[in-house]
């Protein structure tokens, strides 16, 4: 007999089945809950909810374990590609050589933008946050790419799949090149996706840009740690979405303006800007770390802390290990990872922090990197939204192909004014 949850309520006991999945987390499911008892449950922040059975990626949160597709991000790190690994996410399987190439091109064959839309920068300031960008051009996806809006028909959603993946990054450089008030760099395809990324970048029209494959390789490295996370709040914020069948464009539009907030991928912005007002400062760690555990002040040590991760965040130790070794090749002598140091090294010692499992978080590491090969602060969430568009893409297709979807529609418990009788505007 398969397990149940046994529910006493008013003197009566309910059963609701127990959920295992490959790697024996197990959930009660509570979906007969409210139709048989009438009552719903109640989780800020969904903190002991699931919301989808999934086979994308597992995650450890106590032993520090991230897969995608049952492969360790170490190993695709150390192995892969960031295009590979976006195969794997979406497709559940690493790519043979005829289906990676046949990938690929595809891709390089959807990196240029219509024409029309490079018109759609010049009503924006300059000084414009690259996320709003971002987050407005793909829903504006949707309507110069009609051709392939319709979440019921495979084909149409492969299209969107490769042309999100494709134009992600001539968006994100153009949105750049706006902000430096320099000429829009189109795709090459004699490069590969991250050297074409590069060069979007930083080439300018009287002067080529060197690519340095270690450069390419760290970046290739930080797309795949951004690559996917589960049910973080940008991937269900896009599951959400899609689950009214809005279209994968707009789907993945709320995604990036999810992902844009300083307690999820804004953070990388927000640990730099915080490492620089220490360093305006005077550089006093200590002070920052007091006012960090001081709960009448509102500030928190950015790049700290996970609400899944409490021993240690993987993806943070690989970059830690990446950020010496490209500072260095570049040699970058940077004020700024002096104190990122010394922060790192006072927090885990520190009680306040010991006793809630507060680490360095991938965010941490990762704005040190993105400084150091010239990307300017605002465009390090952009990064992280050109790493995870493969993990929203593939979270979307399972969510859309799932015979079990229904749309998210969660509940509430009402707290406010019971009925009451409208008063005239006079008599108030
Ligand atoms: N600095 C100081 N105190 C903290 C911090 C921090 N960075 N993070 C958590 N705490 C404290 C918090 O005040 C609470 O203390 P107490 O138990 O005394 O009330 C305790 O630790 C638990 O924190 P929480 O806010 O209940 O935990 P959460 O799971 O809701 O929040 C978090 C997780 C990531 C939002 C939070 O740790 C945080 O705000 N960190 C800073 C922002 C950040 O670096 N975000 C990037 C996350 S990683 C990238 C991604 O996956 O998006």
């Amino acid at each position: 007999m398969s397990e149940v949850a046994k529910l006493i309520l008013d003197g009566k006991t309910y059963e609701f089945p127990i959920i295992e999945g490959t790697e024996n987390e197990k959930a009660i499911d509570i979906s007969a809950l409210r139709n048989q008892t009438g009552y719903i449950t109640m989780d800020n922040g969904f903190l002991s909810t699931g919301s989808t059975k999934s086979s994308i990626t597992y995650l450890d949160g106590q032993k520090g374990i991230l897969r995608y597709r049952g492969y360790n991000l170490e190993d695709l790190c150390e192995n892969s590609t960031f295009l590979e690994v976006a195969y794997l996410l979406i497709n559940g399987e690493l790519p043979k050589q005829d289906e990676f190439d046949a990938f690929s091109t595809r891709i390089s064959r959807h990196t240029l933008l219509n024409e029309d839309f490079r018109k759609y920068y010049d009503v924006w300031p300059k000084t414009a946050h690259p996320m709003g960008l971002m987050s407005s051009a793909l829903t504006g996806m949707s309507s110069f790419y009609r051709s392939s809006l319709d979440p019921h028909d495979p084909a149409q959603v492969e299209k969107s799949m490769i042309r999100i993946l494709a134009k992600v990054p001539t968006l994100a450089s153009y949105a750049y090149k706006k902000f430096k008030g320099q000429p829009f760099v189109y795709p090459q395809n004699k490069y590969n996706y991250v050297e074409n990324f590069l060069n979007m970048m930083f080439s300018l029209p009287m002067e080529e840009y060197q690519i340095d494959q270690d450069v390419v390789d760290v970046l290739n490295k930080l797309l795949i740690i951004h690559a996917d996370h589960e049910q973080n709040c940008s991937t269900s914020t896009g599951r959400f979405i899609g689950s009214s069948h809005a279209n994968l464009f707009t789907s993945i539009s709320g995604s990036i303006s999810a992902l844009w907030g300083p307690l999820h991928g804004g953070a990388n912005q927000s640990v730099l800007e915080m490492l620089e007002a220490i360093h305006r400062d005077g550089g006093d760690v200590s002070k920052y770390v007091k006012k960090a555990k001081d709960k009448s002040d509102p500030f928190r040590l950015m790049g700290f802390g996970h609400r899944v991760y409490k021993s240690f965040d993987p993806r943070a130790k690989i970059l830690k290990n990446s950020c010496d070794k490209i500072l260095k090749k570049l040699n970058v002598h940077d004020p700024l990872l002096d104190i990122a140091k010394k922060l790192e090294k006072i927090a885990l010692e520190d009680e306040y922090f010991v006793e809630r499992n507060l680490y360095p978080n991938v965010d941490f590491y990762s704005g040190i990197i993105y400084k150091a090969l010239g990307f300017p602060v605002n465009m390090f969430t952009v990064l992280f939204t050109m790493g995870r568009a493969p993990g929203w893409i593939a979270h979307w297709k399972e969510m859309i192909e799932s015979p079990e979807t229904k749309i998210c529609r969660p509940r509430q418990v009402y707290t406010g004014a019971t009925e009451r009788k409208y008063i005239n505007i006079n008599k108030r």
